[in-house]
């Protein structure tokens, strides 16, 4: 089955990488979350997916330029909507996110990414295994990043991290050298994914090495390519909208459940038939 991981928890409904997000990705039951993290001034863990805090706050400038009191002041909740429902929602740190996931009583994947595709952040591999073995969190933690040599540092800091390639442009050779360094797992864009499949259909002697690893798709909210990631049989499927996500899987599992019914239903038939006229 492919899992359902809420991208940056429930983006498409709440503002993106906050608590109020988080809680209602797991209120939708999806099996997994996934988040990014920077690092502030004084070298703490904050989840915020851009480099600066402008587009998701009412501040401006470089994450890595504030100190965790300083992007407390933010609201992250207001540029969202026109409510008032979100105003003065904080920019979390992450050891918020997991005591918060914890107290909700979350049991599926966190997808941690690792923002360092755009900025260097010294330590930042060091900071965040250190925190994610300071207790044992009742969910299961994976990594990801764009950034290789971020993945490269995780595992010689964690031999047993579960590691994902974010991965949107296609370079066969370099996918096929990270596959060894790091096998886990691809998480690739829609585009990535149709070239998959027409790797898998064309190379056969590509098919064991794309599917050594997981594959996770992101992030997909039209219901076209939600079809689409679910018949490539992807182990995930990350998405602004879990619910809508969830809500097709299980359309897809009753219609494969109806076929399968059709198709028996027709089978008794033609085997009455053959035996009404003596041919079994
Ligand atoms: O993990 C999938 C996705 O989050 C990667 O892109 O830019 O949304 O972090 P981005
Ligand atoms: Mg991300």
């Amino acid at each position: 089955m492919t899992d359902v991981y809420a991208h940056r928890g429930s983006r498409g409904t709440h503002p993106e990488n906050t608590l109020p997000a988080f809680h209602a990705a797991v209120q939708s039951a999806c099996e997994g979350i996934e988040l990014d993290v920077h690092l502030s001034s004084d070298g703490q863990l904050l989840v915020i997916h851009d480099e600066k805090v402008d587009r998701t706050t009412n501040g401006q400038g470089l994450v890595r330029d504030f100190s965790l009191k300083e992007i407390k002041k933010l609201d992250a909740g207001s540029w969202f909507d026109d409510s008032y429902t979100f105003k003065g929602v904080k920019i979390p740190t992450l050891q918020e996110v997991l005591e918060a996931l914890k107290d909700w009583g979350f049991k599926g994947k966190l997808n941690i990414e690792i923002k360092t595709d755009k900025i260097v952040y010294p330590g930042i591999e060091r900071k965040l295994v250190d925190l994610v073995h300071s207790d044992a969190w009742p969910f299961q933690i994976i990594y990801s990043s764009f950034n290789p040599k971020s993945l490269k540092r995780l595992r010689l800091l964690d031999a047993n991290a579960q590691l994902g390639y974010l991965a949107s442009d296609i370079n066969f050779l370099t996918k096929m050298f990270l596959r060894y360094y790091h096998k886990d797992a691809w998480h690739i864009s829609y585009r990535m994914m149709k070239e998959f499949s027409k790797w898998k259909k064309n190379y056969p002697f590509a098919r064991p090495y794309l599917e050594a690893a997981k594959c996770r798709v992101w992030t997909i909210n039209d219901p076209k390519k939600m079809r689409a990631v679910y018949s490539f049989g992807a182990d995930a499927i990350i998405t602004d909208y879990p619910e809508r996500a969830l809500a097709l899987r299980s359309e897809i599992i009753s219609e494969k459940k109806d076929l399968i019914l059709e198709m028996t239903s027709k089978g008794n038939q033609e085997i009455k038939l053959k035996k009404d006229e003596g041919d079994v």
